[in-house]
């Protein structure tokens, strides 16, 4: 995967018809939630052969639902030439990303991203896959997209509660590699949380998060502290039953890190009191209502290794292998 991660910041999602102005053949594959903005982006686009609107879900993101687009291609005459332009959120851009990494063994696509959360995190890097059986993304390729898209009006009508999943992510990006953008966040979000305010930052988070993926495209270490917050995310993702979302997960997550960070002596005592204050203060709901045995219990079962991304402070990732034992102190 020797393509560079491109970004670009538009004023309108319809501008993203300069970047596409060579393009002969370019099949839209945009969320039916997002159908309206998909419209007005293929106005602006002639080159536009076909508009292929999917529910997405966690539920319905199989390899079923990447097969029955790759037919929808092959009904549409989708040739090796063909972009697939995905609009919509990180399931949305996860989708059409791997079918595209498969068709004709592979095409080129690329990303409009109508969450913040994708804006800042998965429509970039080219990580694309689906679920399997329930387990999350186990079927994937690393497929990199020709660029992705930032534009205000891709976020309009995004609801209150996915604005709080993605800011939980821009957050921890901003703590594994911008110390000052943290802080500048923090400030703003203290005050108001409209999205225009916001822009700026969900364009630098996506930044730092392409600055990280060149320097390790394949994951091999670095990418690895894009997972703050993760390991205890999934299990208490898993230990709700789904019924909280990734992003509010990944929230309470993070001020667990730091607890763990400060118990294992690599963190300032009063860190993780400081971000669950900034936090709240942002509108994010960080308590979490399981206890560390039972967390314990549910990332035994999760795919990842027994490492974890600490803070040694804001700006300061590092990624650590930590026992049973030591995990159970940040309770304490
Ligand atoms: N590939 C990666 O590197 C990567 C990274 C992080 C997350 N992900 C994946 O991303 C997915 C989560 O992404 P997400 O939070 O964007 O979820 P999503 O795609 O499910 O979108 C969330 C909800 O918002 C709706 N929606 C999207 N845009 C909207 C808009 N502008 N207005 C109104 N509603 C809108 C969707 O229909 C959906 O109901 C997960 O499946 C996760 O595994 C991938
Ligand atoms: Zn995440």
């Amino acid at each position: 995967m020797n393509k560079d991660v491109v970004i670009i910041r538009g004023e309108s999602v319809a501008d993203v018809a300069a970047a596409l102005a060579g393009e002969s053949e370019i099949f839209i594959v945009h969320d039916v939630n997002v159908a309206a903005t998909a419209a007005s982006v293929a106005v602006a686009l002639p080159a536009v052969k076909a508009v292929i609107g999917i529910e997405t879900s966690e539920e319905r993101k199989t390899m079923e639902t990447a097969v029955e687009l790759c037919e929808r291609l092959l009904e549409a005459d989708a040739s090796r030439r063909a972009l697939v332009l995905a609009i919509g959120g990180g399931i949305t851009t996860d989708i059409a990303g791997f079918s595209a990494s498969m068709y004709k063994r592979g095409i080129r696509y690329a990303n409009i991203p109508t969450t913040l959360l994708a804006q800042v995190d998965a429509a970039i890097g080219g990580k694309t896959g689906v679920n399997l059986h329930g387990y999350k993304n186990m079927l994937g390729a690393f497929h990199m997209p020709e660029f992705t898209f930032l534009a205000p009006d891709a976020l309009a009508g995004l609801p209150a509660k996915e604005v709080r999943c993605g800011l939980a992510e821009m957050l921890k990006t901003f703590l594994i590699g911008d110390a000052d953008a943290y802080a500048a966040a923090i400030s703003l979000l203290s005050g108001t949380k409209t999205l225009s305010g916001l822009r700026d930052f969900a364009v630098r988070a996506a930044e730092i998060k392409a600055e990280i993926v060149r320097r390790d495209p394949l994951e091999h270490g670095e990418r690895a502290v894009l997972n703050l917050g993760h390991t205890f995310g999934h299990a208490i993702e898993h230990c709700s039953g789904g019924k909280i979302a990734h992003g509010e997960a990944v929230g309470k997550g993070i001020i667990l890190a730091a607890k763990l960070s400060e118990s294992l002596g690599l963190a300032e005592k009063g860190l993780a009191a400081r971000l669950k204050a900034d936090f709240e203060g942002a509108g994010l709901d960080v308590e979490c209502p399981f206890g560390i045995k039972e967390l314990a219990a549910a990332m035994k079962k999760d795919k990842k290794d027994g490492k974890f991304v600490l803070l040694r402070g804001i700006g300061k990732p590092v990624v650590m292998e930590v026992s049973g034992d030591d995990l159970c102190k940040c309770t304490k």
